[in-house]
């Protein structure tokens, strides 16, 4: 099945969320897995020491690079190689398209696990990047204080496009970014007037052809007032380009996690550092 190993120093702030709503119903049914690996567990000396100061001086903390280069190396002698991410402002935008990608990959044995190393302080040390071959994401333009939260976006915004994750697998298509240069058309449900505000007529009259039609202009008006940046000209090929992998998630990891919920369950590494 479709494996993502978060790495953090705060597994226990991410535990909560990772059971509820829709990530919590795919975990349970065994549509994903998600490791919560806290990479101090891997620090080398009796303080559990991760972090450091800065060569060359200046604020705060540098992640030092041993502690988690150790957590990768035992984590993927355990499951077998992983797609490596680190979480960094001055990534690559994380967008719907390698969302879909990834659900994409995450459906095939070969290509079914992804690693999320969560950063803390002023970041980890610079030369992890090339040992790690780390793909670097940035959940937008602004800086968080760790990884955590952007690592969590990942997870979510990717299993909610492996099949069977949504009620109905229809709707991640009419999502906007589905089709990237479009945003989703407005929703309205009951009462059909409130506060004196009324659904648009259209969406009552139960003529469907032209419910799909006001709705892709509404999307496209949508996207020029809002996104102008996303809209391209001119749009030939109405409905989303993305479609869901058709395949049933099959089980990616050789090493079988055995419904590994969280290393906590989990024996410590065989080095067990922390004496
Ligand atoms: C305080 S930030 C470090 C910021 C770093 N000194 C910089 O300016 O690029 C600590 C950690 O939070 C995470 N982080 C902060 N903002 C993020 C963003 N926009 N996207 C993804 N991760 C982010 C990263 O993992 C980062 O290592």
């Amino acid at each position: 099945m479709p494996l993502f190993a978060i790495l953090t120093l705060f597994p226990d702030a991410l535990a909560p969320y990772l059971e509820e709503s829709i990530l919590g119903s795919a975990r349970q049914r065994g549509l994903v897995e998600v490791l919560l690996i806290d990479f101090r567990d891997f620090a080398r000396d009796r303080h559990r020491t991760v972090d450091d100061r800065p060569f060359g001086g200046g604020p705060g903390m540098v992640l030092k690079p041993e502690p988690i280069a150790d957590c990768v190396d035992w984590l993927e002698a355990r499951y077998g190689a992983f797609r490596r991410f680190a979480l960094c402002p001055g990534g690559r935008p994380f967008r719907q398209e390698l969302a879909a990608e990834l659900a994409r990959d995450m459906s095939t044995p070969e290509r079914g696990r992804t690693l999320l190393l969560a950063g803390r302080y002023e970041g980890f040390d610079e030369r992890l990047r090339a040992e790690l071959a780390l793909e670097e994401l940035s959940l937008g333009d602004f800086v968080l204080s760790g990884g955590e939260l952007a690592a969590l976006a990942v997870v979510e915004a990717v299993t909610r496009l492996l099949p069977g994750a949504l009620g109905d697998d229809r709707s991640a298509l009419q999502d906007s970014f589905s089709d990237p240069a479009l945003l989703d058309c407005p929703h309205y449900t009951r009462p059909r007037v409130w506060r004196g505000r009324e659904v648009p007529p259209v969406l009552l009259s139960g003529d469907h052809q032209k419910i799909e039609v006001w709705r892709r202009e509404q999307a496209r008006d949508r996207t020029r007032a809002r996104r102008p940046d996303l809209a391209r000209a001119p749009h030939t090929e109405p409905g989303p380009t993305y479609r869901p992998p058709s395949a049933a998630p099959t089980d990616a990891s050789p090493a079988s996690p055995t419904q590994t919920r969280s290393p906590q369950d989990e024996p410590r590494p065989a080095h067990e550092p922390c004496t």
